[in-house]
């Protein structure tokens, strides 16, 4: 099946392929939508990067990144409110890559109440309108892609701001995880064959089990990508944990509960981890190894930053693999939309 680019095509009705292959060039293109912008111009006590689901990811990837190279507090906030905390100086960014989910638009009220300086990134919706209205800065997106594909420009935005702010300079970091992300896509594609492609044979190994995947210091936030990628892709059951707590707590689950058989936990793996990451990977995939089956990936890149997004961009490719592996179109995500439905009823 996965050998054979037609089949997969069917499967893929709305090109997700297409989506997920255009992350290096989302990458790039970020530079020029926040260039110039009217950013606010002070030093936050605090950054609170606000959106859900595929607009939180950035974010989340910023705060991995960049927490310690800046010397304030990055927050990433998935609820309808801010912290009582956040006050006129914090920098409170609002992602919604529609512009019109409820919880962020909620955030984006609260943040103006408390005198926030705030940046909104959308393509378009109540969002957009929102800082028009209001005078905030705006970093519009280009439109029709599902949320989760447009990670690109979602985390590149999110960070090029930081940049335009003068609180730091993210340009070559992200242009040479450009051209990791270009190198390694070569061996994903769907031209090569799954004995010579690693997201292809990551696929098949998850196929019959249920992925558990595993980050550690900046990889927190890509485990929690491969998470909901495979989710939302595949239509697939799958969790995401973090080292070293999960040495505090879940190792017990697993050293004690015969189901571990049903799952796979993949571990993201870093050449450049500390020898006291390494020997605690080591220790926790002893355990796990007795009850299930367990898999690494090893990131490539000089940067931190190409590291990360390496690990990330190969888990994208897994999950649509698994979703053809499974039948389904990876891009509708009818689940989402009924709740949606039924939860956004009032009118914001
Ligand atoms: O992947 C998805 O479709 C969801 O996780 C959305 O990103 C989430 O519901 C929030 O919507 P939006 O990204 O438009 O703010």
């Amino acid at each position: 099946m996965l050998d054979n680019p037609e089949k997969i095509h069917s499967v893929d009705k709305s090109n997700m392929l297409g989506v997920i292959s255009s992350l290096p060039t989302q990458i790039e293109r970020s530079k020029v939508l926040v260039t110039g912008m009217n950013v606010p111009h002070f030093n936050p006590s605090t950054v609170i990067i606000s959106g859900m689901g595929g607009s939180s990811v950035g974010g989340e990837l910023v705060r991995d990144w960049l927490s310690n190279q800046v010397n304030i507090p990055i927050m990433v906030n998935r609820n309808s409110g801010l912290p009582r905390y956040a006050d006129r100086n914090t920098l409170a960014i609002m992602v919604s890559y529609s512009g019109n989910t409820n919880e962020t638009l909620s955030c984006a009220r609260h943040a103006w109440r408390k005198g926030c300086q705030i940046v909104g990134i959308a393509s378009g919706g109540k969002l957009e309108k929102f800082c028009k209205s209001n005078d905030f800065p705006h970093v519009l997106l280009p439109p029709g892609m599902p949320p989760r594909g447009a990670i690109g420009y979602l985390f590149s935005s999110v960070a090029y701001v930081l940049q335009e702010m003068a609180l730091i300079r993210v340009e070559e970091d992200i242009h040479e995880a450009r051209s990791v992300l270009e190198e390694s896509q070569k061996h994903w594609t769907v031209n090569v064959d799954t004995d010579e492609n690693p997201a292809k044979k990551t696929a098949k190994k998850m196929e019959k089990r249920t992925p558990i995947i595993y980050g550690h210091t900046f990889y927190n936030a890509v485990a929690r990508r491969w998470q909901t990628q495979i989710n939302e892709n595949a239509k697939t059951m799958a969790w995401s944990s973090e080292l070293p707590e999960m040495d505090h707590n879940e190792v017990e689950g697993w050293a004690g509960d015969s189901k571990g058989k049903k799952f796979i936990s993949v571990f993201l793996r870093d050449k450049h981890e500390n020898s006291e990451t390494r020997s605690q990977v080591e220790a926790t995939m002893e355990i796990l190894g007795k009850r299930s089956k367990t898999h690494e990936v090893w990131s490539e890149g000089k940067t931190i930053l190409s590291r990360m997004l390496h690990n990330l961009y190969l888990g994208d490719y897994v999950s649509f693999y698994l979703a053809v592996l499974k039948g389904v179109d990876p891009t509708p995500v009818r689940a989402i939309m009924e709740v949606k439905k039924k939860v956004y009823s009032t009118e914001y």
